[in-house]
């Protein structure tokens, strides 16, 4: 027995695993999925995004690519077509990357190590430990948010969970608790049970079956615990995107900048540090790219989208063109076409109260 196992570990993986057993009722459709492929589709939507949200992606992935290789040689735009909405699109581009290897080097087998499997791209310790426990039942712990907060919780660890220190506490602290002969078992329970009972908000502590040894419900400290060391800083950025039109064509570009939009496509943008007057988007889309005959025909209201580091205010400008300019022909596309390209979030949500494109 590992001596540094003690009494309080004990309690805790037993009473985890009883509440798994008789209490946990969470429903999810890859729970229990033993096709590594599944699993790992399941774990990058799920990365950054909800599991209420996810759940609706990850049935039309699998309805659609029902195995690796169909994903594999599935076309690009229809792939972000189909990831459109869920946000963080390097998750998808990375999705595509690993499937391609997977169909290539492995011959459509998922890679069964753990070694092999953290090296795929879009993998991290998490997704590679949740991959390698799901579908090989090998003894990895995951770690996510979920789990730091319920280690911190029970344990009463003060130790930040974005730290170099806190990440090597609750990495050694979260393999210590495995239960290695259950693997798979054990880490849904831990993330079901912080999901569910040790939540974020309002915390479900006077039905919690590990309560009764958990340091923080002693300490009254539960509402502040886990803690990080940063807090973050969001910067705000003014997107001017204008719509130029000629008759049904309109412009639209690939997002070329390596970000989170990459591969997305979008209006003609000019980002201004501030909010600025239309009459001022104006004067700078001239100075950029100088079209002559250019008539504002509507502006929108703004929009918004929150982001992890970033809040976007977005207004689209409707421009119309006597003609196509030359030089910047070969993005005009059909305005019926914009319907099965993907774009960013916000841009879809002002597609879809546009009127002009829903008539
Ligand atoms: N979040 C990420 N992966 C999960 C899983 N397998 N079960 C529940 N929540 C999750």
């Amino acid at each position: 027995m590992n001596p540094s196992i003690s009494k309080q570990h004990r309690f805790f993986t037993r009473t985890l695993m009883r509440w798994h057993m008789h209490s946990n009722n969470r429903v999810m459709p890859w729970k229990f999925e033993k096709d590594p492929y599944k699993i790992w589709l399941s774990e990058i939507i799920l990365q950054q995004t909800r599991v209420a949200q996810g759940t609706a992606y990850y049935n039309r992935f699998i309805k659609k690519y029902p195995a690796i290789e169909k994903l594999a040689k599935a076309k690009e735009a229809e792939v972000f077509k189909l990831w459109e909405g869920l946000g963080y699109y390097s998750r998808c581009r990375n999705l595509m990357a690993t499937a391609t290897l997977i169909h290539e080097k492995y011959k459509n087998v998922f890679p069964s190590t753990y070694k092999e499997i953290l090296s795929l791209k879009g993998v991290g310790p998490y997704t590679a430990a949740a991959i390698a426990s799901f579908g090989f039942d090998l003894p990895y712990a995951v770690v996510d948010g979920n789990v730091m907060r319920v280690l911190s919780r029970f344990f009463g660890i003060f130790t930040p969970i974005d730290t170099t220190l806190g990440k090597k506490t609750f990495n050694e602290l979260a393999q210590l608790l495995l239960d290695p002969k259950q693997p798979a078992q054990y880490n849904q329970a831990i993330m079901d049970f912080g999901a569910t009972v040790c939540k974020p908000q309002s915390p479900l502590c006077n039905q919690c079956p590990l309560s009764q040894n958990c340091l923080a419900f002693k300490k009254k400290s539960v509402d502040i615990l886990p803690k990080k060391s940063k807090k973050i800083i969001v910067k705000q950025r003014f997107f001017n995107y204008f719509l130029l039109e000629v008759g049904s064509f309109i412009l639209i570009k690939p997002r070329t900048h390596k970000d989170i939009w990459k591969g997305l496509h979008e209006f003609l943008l000019s980002e201004t540090s501030s909010q600025v007057s239309t009459k001022d988007a104006m004067k700078k889309l001239s100075e950029e790219i100088g079209l002559s005959d250019k008539k504002t025909i509507e502006v929108s209201k703004l929009y918004k989208q929150k982001l992890t580091h970033q809040e976007i205010t977005a207004r689209f400008i409707r421009v119309q063109l006597d003609a196509i300019p030359s030089e910047l022909s070969s993005f005009f596309v059909q305005k019926k076409q914009l319907k099965k390209i993907a774009f960013p979030k916000i841009i879809t949500e002002y597609l879809e109260e546009a009127i002009f494109i829903n008539t």
